[in-house]
C-alpha cells in the first residue's frame, strides 16, 4: 500500500520501486545486488510482514523479514553510503499511556509484530545512527488490504457490523504519509519521527465515519477486545505525538478529511 503511494507521489527525482520479486529482504545477497544496481541517495524501506496476527502465529518469519530483513537493508545502505528511512509502527508501544506517545518514549511491544519492528529500530540505529525511523499507525489506502476496505466489503453484505471501541489510535492515509516521507528525505531527516494523520478515534468511530462518508446504511455497533479475540493482543492506546514531525515544518490533515479522497481512489482501482 505505502510503496505504491510513494511511487505515485514521488516526482522530480529518479525513483526505483522494488517489490519482493525484485529482492527478498531476508537475503543479504539479493538486497546488496538490488541496492548496488541503483546506487541510491536514499532508501525508503516500506516492505514488511504486516499481518499482525500472522506474525503472532509465526514469530520466526516476523523476525526474519521485519528485523533481519531491515538489518540487511541497513547494511546495504551503509555499504553504498545511502541514507535510510525505515517505516515503523505505533505497535512498538504497549498502549498503557493515556496521552500521545513521544518519539523518545521507551519501546515495550506487546505482540510479535511490534517486537520484530522494535528490534529492527534498535539494530538499525546502532548500525546507522543517522538513519530516519518514521513510525506511523492505522495505515489505509487504495490497492491494499486495509481496515476501511474490510469495513466497506462487510457493509455491502450485512445490515450490522460489530467493531471494537476500546482501542484508540490515529488513522493514516498512505498518500499523506508518502508526501510527508518525501519531505523528510528532502530535509535530510534523522532519528525517530512520528507521522500520522491528525485526530484520534477508536476502530468503532473510524468504521462509523467510513460508512457514513460512503453513504452506507449498515449499522456499526461497538464491541470490546474481550469479545473480539484475535491471536495478537493490540495496544489499547497508540496515539503518536506530532511534536517530532512539527520540527520539520510538516503538518498533517485530520484523518476525517482524507476519507473522501480514499473513497474516490478506491473506486478507481
Ligand atoms: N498497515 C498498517 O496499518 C501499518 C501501521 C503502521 C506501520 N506500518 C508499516 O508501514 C509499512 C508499509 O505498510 P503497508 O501496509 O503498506 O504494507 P503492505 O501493503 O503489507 O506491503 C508490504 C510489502 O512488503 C513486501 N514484502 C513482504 N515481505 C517481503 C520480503 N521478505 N522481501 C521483500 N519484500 C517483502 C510485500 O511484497 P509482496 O506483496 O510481494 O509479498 C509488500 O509489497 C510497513 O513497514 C509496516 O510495518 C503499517
Amino acid at each position: 500500500m505505502l510503496g505504491k503511494a510513494l511511487m505515485r507521489q514521488w516526482t522530480g527525482d529518479e525513483v526505483t520501486g522494488l517489490g519482493s520479486s525484485d529482492a527478498d529482504i531476508r537475503s543479504p545477497d539479493q538486497v546488496d545486488k538490488a541496492v548496488s544496481e541503483s546506487n541510491p541517495e536514499w532508501i525508503v524501506l516500506s516492505a514488511a510482514y504486516t499481518d499482525v496476527d500472522g506474525c503472532e502465529i509465526n514469530p520466526t518469519l516476523a523476525s526474519a523479514v521485519n528485523t533481519q530483513g531491515a538489518v540487511n537493508v541497513a547494511k546495504a545502505a551503509s555499504n553504498c553510503r545511502a541514507n535510510l528511512l525505515f517505516v515503523s509502527t505505533d505497535y512498538v508501544f504497549d498502549g498503557k499511556k493515556t496521552v500521545p506517545y513521544e518519539s523518545v518514549d521507551p519501546r515495550n511491544p506487546i505482540n510479535a509484530y511490534g517486537k520484530s519492528k522494535a528490534d529492527a529500530e534498535e539494530k538499525i540505529l546502532s548500525l546507522a545512527p543517522n538513519a530516519c525511523i518514521v513510525r506511523t499507525s492505522w495505515l489505509f489506502g487504495p490497492g491494499g488490504k486495509c481496515f476501511p476496505d474490510t469495513i466497506l466489503k462487510l457493509a455491502a453484505s450485512r445490515p450490522e457490523v460489530e467493531v471494537v471501541n476500546d482501542q484508540h489510535g490515529c488513522p493514516t492515509y498512505t498518500f499523506d504519509l508518502a508526501d510527508a516521507i518525501i519531505k523528510l528525505c528532502r530535509a535530510g531527516a534523522k532519528g525517530i519521527v512520528h507521522c500520522t494523520n491528525r485526530g484520534v478515534c477508536s476502530w468503532y468511530e473510524f468504521a462509523s465515519e467510513i460508512v457514513r462518508e460512503a453513504g452506507s446504511k449498515t449499522l456499526i455497533r461497538p464491541t470490546t477486545s474481550e469479545r473480539f479475540v484475535r491471536p495478537a493482543p493490540r495496544p489499547k492506546y497508540s496515539v503518536l505525538s506530532d511534536a517530532s514531525l512539527s520540527k520539520y515544518g510538516i503538518t498533517m490533515r485530520n484523518w476525517q478529511e482524507t476519507l473522501p479522497d480514499y473513497l474516490r481512489e478506491r473506486a478507481t482501482v
